[in-house]
């Protein structure tokens, strides 16, 4: 069939098989254009199959040579209907470890079931014994929790007072004023129980259980901080509560882990386009003005240059992983650097539905979110026919 993008308020329900593809080998070179790393051996990575968590995926195999395991929730192809993007990642991922003679498999499922984790960890022990680093790059609008039953729903608002602020609707370039109504305490409670630490606590205390890690193993989550400009409906908003607990989380687990010497860490990450901060208000237009002045400045990252830094100044250096104050590693260094967050301060109040195609970087948005689906990709051809029904290979 031929694919194009079908637009339904901030999300796009097609996906091109081709565009995932390039997007994927794209990323592939690119860490290899950087050299290798003498990184993790074995990995797991959940939530693998777009964003910050394919990025990981692709840095451990492609810089370190990685086996790895990848775990993501994807919608698989339908009579006439194209898959969701991460499954075409996926195929694409697949076949290149399988051409590099790389071991990948992948499991597509529930990672806050028990099923899912116990899937996986059969997985791990057949095949690679134990692994050495767990990646938890999870984002969801919703978790039903396996030991209540109980299903919460995020919610993305703040907290005391209602919080007002420009916004782009970047589809049509129009700057507005938005209003945002304070949350419920259960919206909080429910917020952290979806994007907080508890998850991915319960997924280390099952492979510890399983004796699945290797001495010294290290786990990683990603989180966000941002500027004051979006602190109200984003850090000191329910999503934050979330993050907080998650940040909280990595002692816990550092803690739990200490027989094997293992660690737990937060890495905090740049503000990137990807379809769940298109959804956040404000985000956008803040992104756009952050592209524009990073691009300028010759500093711009997407995911995966992102994750490899993360990878090669941070994580796999030799030596130890520097940390803020909070034990956090920080990767979204360059994004808040003064200078960077000083001409976006300046830029803010200019910001207009006149002004934001001159000033913001409109158009890299416009493209960045295309691309999350395969569309807007340099070398692929739009108007051939491709066929959307395709499987994953090694899908477990
Ligand atoms: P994403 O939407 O691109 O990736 C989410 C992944 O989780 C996908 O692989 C998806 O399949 C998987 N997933 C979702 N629900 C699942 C479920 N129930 N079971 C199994 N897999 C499931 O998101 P992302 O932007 O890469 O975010 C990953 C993490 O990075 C999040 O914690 C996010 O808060 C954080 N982060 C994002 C940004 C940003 O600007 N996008 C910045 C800093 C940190
Ligand atoms: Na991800």
């Amino acid at each position: 069939m031929i694919i194009e993008p079908k637009m339904r308020g901030f999300i796009c329900l097609t996906a091109h098989p081709k565009g995932c593809e390039q997007n994927v080998i794209n990323q592939i070179s690119y860490v290899q254009s950087k050299g290798t790393i003498e990184g993790p051996k074995k990995v797991l990575v959940i939530g693998a199959s777009t964003g910050f968590g394919l990025a990981s995926r692709i840095t451990s195999a492609f810089s370190s040579g990685a086996a790895t395991i990848g775990v993501f929730f994807e919608k698989p192809p339908q009579e006439g209907k194209p898959a969701s993007p991460g499954w075409y990642n996926t195929v694409a991922f697949q076949q290149q470890a399988a051409n590099a003679g790389i071991y990948a498999k992948s499991i597509n499922g529930d990672a806050f079931s028990n099923e899912v984790k116990q899937k996986t960890i059969d997985l791990i022990k057949a095949d690679l014994g134990k692994i050495d680093l767990i990646i938890y790059s999870l984002a969801s609008p919703v978790r039903t929790n396996p030991a209540t039953g109980i299903t919460h729903r995020s919610v993305l608002k703040p907290i005391g007072n209602t919080y007002s602020n420009k916004t782009v609707d970047f589809h049509t370039g129009i700057v507005s004023n938005i209003s945002i109504e304070p949350c419920t305490d259960e919206e909080i409670n429910n917020t952290v129980a979806v994007m907080g630490g508890e998850d991915w606590e319960m997924w280390m205390d099952a492979l510890t259980a399983a004796d699945a890690l290797e001495e010294n193993a290290t786990t990683i989550a990603y989180s966000y901080i941002g500027p004051s400009l979006t602190e109200a409906v984003y850090r000191k908003g329910t999503i934050g509560k979330a993050k907080d607990h998650l940040e909280a989380t990595a002692f816990t687990i550092t803690d739990k882990l200490k027989p094997i010497n293992g660690k737990a860490y937060v890495s905090v990450n740049k503000a990137l386009v990807t379809q769940a901060s298109s959804a956040i208000p404000v985000i956008p237009l803040y992104i756009s003005l952050l592209y524009k002045t990073m691009k300028e400045k010759g500093i711009h990252e997407g995911c995966i240059e992102q994750i490899q830094r993360l990878f090669q100044d941070r994580l796999f250096t030799g030596n130890a992983i520097p940390t803020d104050e909070q034990g956090r590693i920080r990767i979204d260094d360059w994004e808040m650097r003064e200078d960077v967050q000083n001409d976006i301060t300046a830029l803010w109040p200019k910001a207009s539905t006149e002004t934001l195609g001159e000033i913001g970087d409109l158009n890299g948005y416009k493209s960045d979110f295309l691309n999350l689906f395969g569309f807007a990709v340099e070398g692929v051809d739009y108007a051939a026919d491709v066929n959307e029904n395709i499987t994953i290979p090694q899908l477990q």
